[in-house]
């Protein structure tokens, strides 16, 4: 392509990614793909990957934060770790995770915090944790126009009172409160909704069910879209690793090899060398030299 003067004509930025296209590719039959990520650079590299979506998740909690579960994960965790991000990516959906204790309590709540989402942390919408009980809520931010991608399945903020991290809608009635759960979710508003941790013929017949897009994670391939979260994508988090999570390369490895190098260099003498070290003129060096000598004569 070529300008008005004849030279190249700059490449257009690329088209940031909407709500109204996830709903669109899911029409048209494309997968959807989204990651997690927490930071600036990490969510350029995803951006530059070409993910459709950046969920800042509240696994911040687990994966970064260090904490065992999600639960301790405040709403200003939340807003620092997701403005670094906007900051890093602006072409793919940003999607802030409402954690813990920030939605729960009252719609009105919801919507002063998911708010903060999008005015703090430059967040294009926002997700929450829940089937009916969260309906109400999806409502009130869809209302007040908030973008919301709802969440079902195995949902982390209920570990304790689930028993774990554990496979959801095992049984023809739990599944059928799933898909009823997701159905009512849509019909509150929801722009696409993940599924988690439940059997694959489970989320088809909810992805078949549903104009929303469905975003799986350990649901199967018949989602329409999958997520999986950064740090076990890349070998990063080695206390827990899910049987969904796929490992697609070991960074962790290659961190912990890189900085054994360091620490036997330091110690050995052998960094810093010239290359990575500062010189200044013999002039000035003999000069400093000498005023050191004569300082010590006197
Ligand atoms: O917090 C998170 O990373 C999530 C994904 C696993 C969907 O909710």
């Amino acid at each position: 392509m070529s300008d008005q003067y004849g030279g190249a004509a700059p490449t257009p930025a690329p088209k940031k990614v909407t709500v109204p296209d996830l709903v669109a590719m899911k029409r048209d039959g494309k997968r959807i793909t989204m990651m997690t990520a927490y930071d600036a650079a990490f969510a350029r590299l995803v951006a530059e990957a070409g993910i459709d979506v950046i969920l800042v998740g509240d696994s911040l909690g687990m994966v970064v934060l260090g904490y065992p579960t999600t639960v301790p994960v405040t709403m200003d965790d939340m807003v620092r770790h997701a403005a670094a991000v906007s900051r890093g990516a602006t072409r793919p959906l940003l999607i802030g995770d409402m954690p813990f204790g920030s939605y729960q309590a009252s719609p009105s709540d919801a919507l002063r915090n998911a708010a903060r989402f999008l005015k703090e942390a430059g967040m294009d919408a926002i997700k929450v944790e829940g089937g009916a009980e969260v309906v109400e809520t999806v409502r009130t931010l869809t209302a007040n126009g908030i973008a919301v991608m709802a969440h079902v399945g195995l949902t982390p903020q209920r570990v304790a009172q689930l028993g774990g991290f554990k496979v959801q809608a095992k049984t023809a009635r739990a599944a059928r409160r799933l898909i009823d759960d997701a159905v009512a979710l849509e019909e509150a508003g929801a722009f696409s909704i993940v599924l988690e941790s439940v059997p694959a013929p489970v989320a088809a017949l909810a992805t078949e069910r549903l104009a929303i897009p469905t975003i799986g994670i350990g649901a199967g391939v018949d989602c329409d879209g999958q997520v999986l979260v950064l740090h076990d994508v890349l070998g990063l988090y080695g206390e827990f690793k899910p049987k969904f999570a796929k490992r697609y390369a070991d960074i962790g490895a290659a961190v912990t090899s890189a900085l054994r190098d360091f620490d036997r260099e330091v110690r050995e003498g052998s960094f810093p060398t010239d290359e990575h070290s500062f010189t200044m003129k013999e002039s000035e060096l003999l000069s400093l030299q000498r005023s050191l000598a004569q300082q010590k004569a006197s």
